[in-house]
């Protein structure tokens, strides 16, 4: 087979690597997630318990970061941390979030911040959560508090991620956060959100070398002949409603991995016989370029960055493979004119997966009890990558 030339992207483009708070520190005592791991018949099949113990292995979770090659790391600060108590702000948790900062520029790496992604302290969830009308303003101050964090040497500031997972998962508590058949959204609370993004957006606007914007599911919503009106009226609320409010903003994130077909009667389920992941969900790498259309087409033309794409699976080729066709669709996207600024593989590590730790996202393995990171193959492919900037042409 003759060989394709590498695709070059364009000069400055991020690749790196995301993660969440909750997901990989371990011992988030104080939020609300942690909360419902233990609350008397939860449906979470498994508590958080001490995740990655990234609050105090992030220096190791960098530095592999950016040994592969890689020269961005997302990750997020855990609210119930920094502002343990209503009004009481923790200067040593604030400071440890300073330190990563500091991690990632010693070691090469930009870093990109998540305020929220997804827990809040268990004071704010006994209020209402996003359902106390108070809710922006708390957010707001929290944005004030963290911006010790963010007001030096960080560019990228994502204020809330997936506001729409979090309005659709608000009333069915304990599942999957992510799936191709959601429920309806509480609109009460994605106007909260939104209010909230903004508020959030205005305090990070004080310090003018900070981009900020939200980060959004985006969900590959496909029709079935006939059936376009009731994908567009299942989308609206879940998707477009959410980049619509990203419109002005520094940039949007998008975060995609399968898609949700749409029949007369909405979500279709996925037909025997199609490959799917550890989470359930159909293998479509095209679902990332059709975020990102759909992401330029609605915010009518925002910066994007890609926040978050990637598959849960124990077969690291096939993460390869998922990840070389995303990347090629998105080059494509790139030269039709679309402006992407960059790519953040979900994840860095194999973290909690919201309620288990089996299905593995990462190009790092974690051992569950020594806590020790192996680097997978798929790590240091996407590290070459980046070197490069460049994706070889032919699938690997
Ligand atoms: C979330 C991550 C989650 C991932 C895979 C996104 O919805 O932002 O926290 O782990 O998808 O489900």
């Amino acid at each position: 087979m003759p060989q394709r030339p590498p695709l070059r992207f364009p000069d400055g483009f991020l690749w790196g690597a995301a993660t969440a708070a909750h997901q990989i520190e371990g011992n988030n005592v104080n939020n609300d997630w942690w909360a419902r791991e233990h609350a008397a018949g939860t449906p979470v099949d498994e508590p958080s318990g001490d995740a990655c113990d990234s609050y105090h292995r992030y220096r190791e979770d960098i530095a592999l970061l950016a040994d592969v090659g890689l020269n961005t790391y997302r990750f997020s600060l855990e609210w119930s941390r920094i502002e343990p108590e209503p009004g009481f702000v923790s200067r040593a948790n604030i400071d440890h979030y300073r330190r990563m900062v500091a991690a990632c520029h010693e070691s090469g790496l930009s870093p990109m911040v998540t305020l929220h992604h997804f827990t809040v302290p268990r004071w704010m969830a006994m209020q209402g959560g996003w359902r106390n009308p108070g809710a922006p303003d708390l957010f707001a101050r929290f944005t004030e508090s963290a911006l010790p964090i963010v007001a030096d040497g960080v560019e990228w500031v994502c204020t809330i991620n997936e506001p729409n997972m979090v309005a659709l998962s608000a009333g069915a508590e304990g599942t999957a956060l992510t799936a191709s058949a959601l429920p309806a959204p509480d609109t009460l609370i994605s106007e909260a959100l939104v209010h909230a993004h903004r508020g959030s957006r205005e305090v990070l606007g004080g310090i003018p070398a900070i981009k900020s914007g939200w980060t959004i599911a985006t969900q590959a919503v496909e029709a079935e002949p006939g059936s376009e009106q009731v994908a567009r009226d299942y989308r609206y609320p879940r998707e477009d409603f959410f980049l619509e409010a990203a419109r002005g903003d520094d940039f949007v994130g998008v975060q995609a991995y399968t898609r949700t077909i749409i029949g007369a009667d909405g979500p279709r389920p996925i037909p025997d016989g199609t490959e799917t992941t550890l989470t359930g969900w159909e293998y479509f790498p095209p679902a990332l370029s059709i975020g990102v259309r759909n992401a330029w087409k609605l915010t009518n033309g925002a910066p994007i960055l890609v926040t978050e794409n990637g598959i849960a699976t124990t077969d690291d080729a096939r993460r390869i493979a998922y990840t070389h066709a995303a990347l090629t669709d998105l080059h494509e996207a790139i030269t039709e004119g679309v402006d992407i600024r960059g790519y953040l593989h979900w994840s860095a590590l194999d973290n909690y997966e919201w309620g288990s730790y089996k299905p593995t996202f990462g190009i790092i393995a974690v051992d569950r009890s020594t806590f020790a990171r192996t680097l997978k193959s798929s790590a240091r492919w996407l590290g070459d990558i980046a070197k490069a900037n460049a994706i070889a042409g032919q699938v690997p």
